[in-house]
């Protein structure tokens, strides 16, 4: 049993108060931040980049867990692996070359993710599998906050669950999107061991700490 890790999307924090919602965070029990960079042309919404990431750095020792839903993404790697990133996930819709752009990734010491979109087919990783960190499945169409849980997506969870088991590779499967405490059971069920929340986080009722130790005990 792989022990269930939670990375809070700051997408869902009060933006006016950055830097004291992210030090909320450190307390809490969560095991890296989930930080949203959107570019207003892979997907329709627009967040932050580099200045914001370098600053909040100081705010937190937790891991950063950067995804990138900017194209092409490969000429800004460097930006983000030293403004601080830890883990850097991209698309491969946003390179002409994932390969490539992985190797990027690498040659600044940063751990790789690769994120799959609901339409996007598991083997678009085939040839890079055995280079890359984590693979994070979307389950919501990437731009917002608060959207529905994609229940299908959960195919592509136990697929990669199992290859990384019979394989014995060591690969971290991450979930994003509509995540709360009615979907977590089911993202772990099939094999998911990383579960990223904005909404449920900052938002789920309780208090922070609680929201997230109920949604990796669920
Ligand atoms: C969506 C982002 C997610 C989002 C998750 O494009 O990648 O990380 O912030 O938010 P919730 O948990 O509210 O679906
Ligand atoms: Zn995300």
């Amino acid at each position: 049993m792989n022990q269930i890790k939670i990375s809070p999307s700051i997408l869902s924090c009060d933006f006016s108060e950055i830097g004291n919602e992210i030090e909320k965070l450190n307390n809490s029990g969560a095991d890296l931040i989930h930080i949203d960079v959107m570019d207003g042309h892979f997907v329709p919404n627009l967040t932050f980049g580099p200045p914001v990431i370098k600053k909040i750095r100081k705010c937190s020792k937790l891991p950063f867990d950067v995804h990138l839903m900017i194209s092409p993404v490969e000429k800004y790697i460097q930006n983000y692996a030293e403004a601080g990133a830890d883990i850097i996930t991209i698309h491969p819709e946003a390179t002409d070359n994932l390969s490539r752009s992985i190797d990027v990734i690498k040659s600044f010491s940063k751990k790789v993710g690769v994120s799959l979109n609901p339409e996007t087919p598991v083997s678009i990783l085939d040839d890079v599998l055995n280079k890359i960190d984590l693979i994070l499945i979307m389950s919501v169409h990437p731009g917002f906050a608060g959207q529905k849980f994609i229940p299908e997506v959960l195919d592509k969870v136990k697929f990669f669950r199992e290859k990384i088991d019979n394989e014995k590779l060591n690969i971290d499967i991450e979930i994003d999107g509509g995540i709360n405490f009615e979907t977590a059971p089911l993202a772990i069920k099939a094999g998911a061991n990383i579960l990223v929340s904005g909404t449920t986080v900052f938002e789920g009722g309780n208090s922070i700490s609680e929201n997230i130790e109920k949604l990796r005990k669920h």
